[in-house]
């Protein structure tokens, strides 16, 4: 699918397939839609009329004229009420076109765009979530299936404003869509394959692949170097696997980057069977999932590196899987992570706060301007928050702002949790310096406590995503399965640092 933007008038879309909007009540009020209904011979309005279509969100009509006019193929899809307007309203009618694409099978495609006011949704927002809406609603992953179905999605999607004026800011917004829809179905992937196949090893294989393809600095980690650094809690964490772990150390310094830096940090374990402290059958099975935060930081990263962002940015990833064998660390160790902190290790199953500890002990050492860790972390946030926002805790309130603006734009949600210091009294630990978990009460509130102690002095954010990797529901442009949830919040921030 290549997307391009360029006024069209509806006597000649110049496409197999013609995508309408219309707004929800009577057809009269939908100006867009007379001059198509003119070309069907009255066909909307009358469907309006018999009250079969009548703009509602989410639904749409699918119409095959044969009275020989210049598209095959129409596609009406419902907005809802138009005061509700939003540019995720744009992005649900992207992806309500972007499901039908498969089904529609045409070659070419042309979207009308809603005219919408630039005080409600600027034209660049406009071109950014259509095209995230189509990318994102068209998505498949059929890697996995023996005989996967012929995908005939279209070579060309042109977007055409109402207003000519728009033209250039659509398509401003476009290409960012393209990079941004692009990272979040990479998370999608990654999250997706399956930890036989998703090892520590292959994925940084995969981060190799995209810093040589988008030219971003990449420097693997294996096990006798994150030895050599003393990495003690991504070590215990990896003894019980057969599979090595690795740390990956993504840089991306943009043209006229400016001398501010932020590091990102993600949770890439690859596998979540809780180790000794295994987890019951029923919550070990999406734990495939549990590195979709350091999914989103290499899809954010290179997002960063394909848009030729002006910033410099860092990702931080600690890999590995937690499984249970001989030589698996156990309840009861205390081990010494990376700034030299010792820990009681009173669960294996709160393996992920122990590999992010080394982590941002390191991020500490590249003096960054803002710290930010995005993990699967506890499911006592998927209790609190479920499948509508993730959580996140944060040290400074300018920070916390930054990313409050990118969680409305990119309409991933998330919502602020308290770091009080009452917390680390709950993880003291008798004979180390603290303990990894302090059981259930509070437990959403004691994981970031845990990791209070290894940010040293910066500006940080931890957002726990537990839950959010996968959608239960599906949504418009998010279909059930891995929702990538984080990689356009990420970009978001990274775009206006
Ligand atoms: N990966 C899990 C958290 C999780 C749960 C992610 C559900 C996605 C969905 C994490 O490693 C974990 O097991 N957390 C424990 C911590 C506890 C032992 C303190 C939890 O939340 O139960
Ligand atoms: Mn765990
Ligand atoms: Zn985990």
């Amino acid at each position: 699918m290549k997307f391009m933007t360029m006024h069209k008038t509806i006597e000649d879309p110049g496409s197999e397939l013609v995508v309408a909007f219309a707004y929800e009540g009577k057809f009269s009020a939908n100006s867009h839609l007379k001059e198509l209904d003119h070309w069907l011979d009255g066909y909307i309005s009358n469907l309006f009329e018999l009250e079969r279509f009548t703009g509602k969100a989410n639904k749409t009509e699918e119409i095959f004229p044969n009275n020989g006019i210049p598209a095959a193929k129409v596609l009406i899809v419902g907005l809802g009420k138009k005061a509700d307007m939003s540019a995720d309203m744009i992005r649900e009618y992207g992806g309500m076109i972007g499901r039908s694409l498969a089904d529609l099978k045409a070659n070419s495609c042309t979207v009308y765009l809603p005219d919408v006011k630039a005080s409600v949704v600027k034209s660049t927002e406009i071109g950014q979530a259509i095209t995230e809406g189509i990318m994102l609603g068209a998505y498949t992953m059929d890697e996995y299936k023996s005989e996967p179905e012929e995908k005939i999605l279209p070579e060309s999607i042109t977007l055409s404003p109402e207003q000519k004026s728009a033209v250039n800011g659509v398509d401003k917004g476009r290409a960012v869509g393209e990079v941004s829809a692009w990272a979040q179905n990479t998370v999608r992937d990654l999250v997706s394959h399956p930890a036989i196949h998703l090892t520590p090893t292959r994925f940084a294989q995969y981060a190799e692949q995209f810093a040589a393809d988008y030219k971003f600095k990449c420097t693997i980690l294996s096990k006798p170097e994150i030895k050599k650094l003393k990495m003690g809690c991504l070590l215990a964490v990896n003894a019980g696997s057969e599979q090595p772990p690795k740390f990956m150390i993504l840089e991306y310094k943009g043209p006229k980057a400016k001398a501010r830096k932020v590091c990102l940090v993600g949770k890439g374990i690859t596998f979540d069977s809780g180790g000794y402290s295994l987890k019951g059958a029923a919550g070990m099975v999406d734990m495939k999932g549990d590195m979709a935060g350091a999914a989103c930081v290499l899809a954010a990263v290179t997002a960063a590196a394909r848009l030729k962002l002006p910033i410099h940015v860092y990702g931080l990833i600690p890999s590995t899987e937690n499984l249970v064998s001989g030589k698996g660390y156990k309840p009861g160790d205390i081990i010494t992570s990376y700034n030299g902190k010792t820990i009681e290790v009173t669960n294996t199953d709160a393996e992920g706060r122990l590999v992010l500890a080394d982590a941002l002990g390191y991020a500490d050492t590249l003096e960054p301007d803002a710290l930010i860790d995005i993990a699967t972390l506890t499911g006592a946030c998927q209790i609190a928050l479920g499948y509508t926002s993730a959580g996140y805790f944060c040290n400074d309130d300018r920070l916390s702002d930054k990313l409050q603006k990118a969680a409305g734009t990119s309409s991933e949600r998330i919502w602020r949790m308290p770091l009080w210091n009452d917390y680390k009294k709950y993880i003291e630990s008798q004979l180390a310096d603290i303990k990894n978990s302090a059981g259930r009460i509070g437990s959403f509130c004691t994981s970031a406590a845990f990791l209070s102690h290894f940010v040293g002095n910066n500006k940080w954010a931890h957002i726990d995503i537990a839950g959010m990797d996968v959608d239960v529901k599906g949504g418009s442009y998010i279909k059930k399965g891995s929702s990538g949830f984080g990689a356009r919040l990420l970009l978001e921030f990274l775009r206006n640092w």
